[in-house]
């Protein structure tokens, strides 16, 4: 980064900001408490800077500090930082010419050449006070490169003739038109549009409603499916909200082949848990699809397991934890090394393992 030292002498000893700027000011204010009104240092630096004729001297900023209650040196920092506070006086019309790589590959460089030649080097101001000009980096116009931002205003499609006679037009007091210099709206395309130039588009007439909104038309409501539709018991209460969502599904677009559905007491249900990769969640769940014993994950065929991973959305996980494998040795009153740990209390599940 550069150094960017202030420039001591210029700016005499006195500053003050014009009358019309007090309301703009008090607005600034207005968005702080009073104890972090220090935050609208850089609006009021910027106040400064246009009521400073385009450039902060060191008694602006000190006027910026005494408002704020600002050490000095806070407001220095701020001021030396930003490359938009500009700290030597500069011309009535300020160029500030974007060379980053956009406007770069588009003809910056041309453009600099255009400025060295009618105004000077960077920062120099012409004689008659006019025109000065720097260098700056993307001003977010990159659509419409190359272009320079002059005082408030953007430039933009520029080419070496067009930058030459909008400079000529400045030093000679004529109106300029800011904007894009070629035949575009912004940054429409050049010359104007040739695709959505359908008014229809833009007129409301083609908006529909999205079916399966709240709110909608009764005609429309996507009805919940009934018990039957989906294979479940209508006894079969939801038990969570996850149960809830879970019921919506259209189960005739599950791949595969749904599992044998089962009643059963608590006292016969077996703790799924025991299988390393079944955590509190997927216990819950299986549940509610009727799965509550080894034996029934024991005796999963390869389409009712692609039928759960995909109700459940874990495709391949469950045989790559072998859940069906540990089933096998469960039902059959076997342990495994997994199942010990939970009888013995060590975990609750394959949850507690992060899994
Ligand atoms: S690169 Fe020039 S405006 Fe973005």
């Amino acid at each position: 980064m550069a150094l960017r030292r202030f420039d001591i002498e210029a700016g005499g000893d006195a500053f003050a900001f014009r009358a019309e700027t007090e309301p703009t000011i008090a607005f600034w204010l207005g968005k702080y408490p009073e104890a972090r009104k220090q935050s609208a240092v850089i609006p009021l630096l910027w106040l400064a800077q246009k009521d400073n004729d385009g450039w902060l001297s060191e008694p602006a900023m000190r006027a910026v500090a005494d408002r704020l209650d600002m050490p000095y040196i806070r407001v220095y920092e701020v001021a030396t930082f930003y490359t938009m506070f500009r700290l030597k006086p500069v011309g009535k019309h300020h160029i500030q010419l974007c060379g980053t790589t956009p406007c770069m590959l588009r003809g910056a460089n041309d453009l600099k050449t255009v400025c060295e030649s009618k105004i000077g080097k960077k920062f120099a101001v012409t004689d008659d006070g006019k025109l000065s000009w720097e260098e700056v980096e993307c001003l977010g116009a990159c659509a419409n490169a190359p272009m320079v931002q002059i005082n408030d205003d953007y430039f933009e499609d520029l080419t070496v003739d067009s930058l030459g006679e909008i400079i000529e037009r400045l030093r000679n007091g004529a109106e300029v038109e800011p904007g894009p210099q070629v035949d575009r709206i912004n940054s429409a395309p050049e010359g104007g549009t040739d695709v959505l130039t359908d008014d229809a588009l833009f007129d409301g007439s083609r908006n529909r409603t999205c079916p399966g909104l709240p709110n909608l038309p009764e005609a429309e409501v996507i009805e919940e499916p009934t018990p039957e539709a989906i294979g479940k018991s209508e006894e079969a209460p939801p038990t969570n909200t996850k149960r809830e969502e879970t019921a919506l599904v259209d189960v005739k677009d599950v791949a595969g082949e749904r599992p044998e559905v089962a009643e059963m007491d608590e006292a016969e249900r077996d703790n799924l848990k025991e299988i390393k990769g079944i955590g509190p969640v997927n216990e819950g769940q299986l549940n509610e699809l009727g799965i509550y014993t080894f034996a029934q994950v024991a005796a999963w065929t390869p389409a009712n397991v692609d039928w759960v991973e995909d109700f459940l959305s874990f495709p391949g996980r469950i045989a790559r934890e072998d859940w069906i494998g540990q089933a096998k040795i469960l039902a059959g009153g076997g342990e495994t090394d997994f199942s010990k740990r939970v009888e013995a209390g060590e975990v609750d599940s394959s949850k507690d393992e992060g899994e």
